[in-house]
């Protein structure tokens, strides 16, 4: 199952997954751009692919969507936690309702979906979970920072789920794409980040391919592109008093 599947990444992980045969449960709000994409995979690769629309900023998503699975007769083995949003702008701007939200579907639902389908694939003896974080979960982010708490939020359930899980034979991959063009920079709000054109960026379907396998191999942190990994090494080395304020220079220079 794959969530968040209606565009960007998520929508080319399923396509990454179809390649390689999986059947697939497909799940976001915009049922149209679900239905398409499920269409073009049974086509192209001839598996079953279901969708179901849900929309996880509202608390009751998670146990709908577990409900909703379960008359779909494909049990998860693989669940992609990728449904996520961010916003730009200082934490008192914009509305409290869309910080709330994005803790919701970034942070609350990753949770209830990695508890709700991790207990079935423990009974069926294994499987696999990737989790969709960024390299904005390296460091806090002034300018997105409830957004770079969700993913550092992300990378540490993550980790430590992958430790919990092992002996149920249920591997945890966390995929951690820096700055990607989808429809993610538009729906935060963050204009034409320089970012994405002045660095040699991975695409959306190279950074689907990079998690993908990661997660079939039942690696840990997956963290796709030189720069990016160079970037977050860079963090590891940098005095965490410094950091917040180098990277809210790099937020600010984005808009
Ligand atoms: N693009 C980047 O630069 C970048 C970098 C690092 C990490 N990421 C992470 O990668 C993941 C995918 O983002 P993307 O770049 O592919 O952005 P995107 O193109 O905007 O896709 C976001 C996906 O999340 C779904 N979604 C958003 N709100 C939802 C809700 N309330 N309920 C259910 N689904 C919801 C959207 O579907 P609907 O609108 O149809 O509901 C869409 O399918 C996110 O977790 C993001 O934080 C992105």
């Amino acid at each position: 199952m794959v969530t968040g599947a209606s565009g960007g990444i998520g929508a080319e992980i399923a396509r990454e997954l179809s390649d390689r045969g999986w059947n697939l449960i497909l799940t976001a709000r915009s049922e149209g751009a679900l239905q398409a994409l499920a269409r073009e995979l049974r086509a192209r690769d001839g598996i079953l692919a279901q969708v179901v629309p849900m929309d996880l900023a509202d608390p009751s998503g998670p146990e709908a969507l577990e409900e909703a699975t379960e008359g779909t007769g494909l049990p998860v083995d693989l669940l992609v936690n990728n449904a996520g949003f961010g916003e730009f702008g200082s934490f008192l701007e914009g509305e409290l309702d869309r910080k709330m939200g994005m803790v919701q579907v970034n942070v609350a639902a990753l949770t209830e979906l990695s508890w709700r389908f991790a207990a079935a694939m423990a009974g069926r003896g294994g499987g696999r979970i990737l989790n969709v974080a960024s390299t904005a979960a390296f460091q806090p982010g002034p300018g997105m920072a409830v957004y770079y708490a969700t993913k550092a939020y992300v990378l540490s359930l993550s980790e430590g789920l992958r430790v919990e899980f092992r002996d149920a034979g249920i591997s945890v991959t966390t995929l951690c794409p820096g700055p990607t063009a989808t429809g993610f920079q538009e729906e935060a709000g963050m204009g034409n980040s320089g970012l994405l054109t002045l660095l040699p960026a991975p695409g959306a379907r190279e950074v689907a391919r990079f998690g993908v396998e990661a997660a079939l191999k039942g690696k840990g942190v997956a963290i796709p592109g030189w720069v990016n990994r160079l970037l977050v090494l860079g963090v590891r080395f940098t005095p965490r008093r410094i950091l917040p304020d180098l990277v809210y220079r790099i937020q600010r220079s984005r808009v």
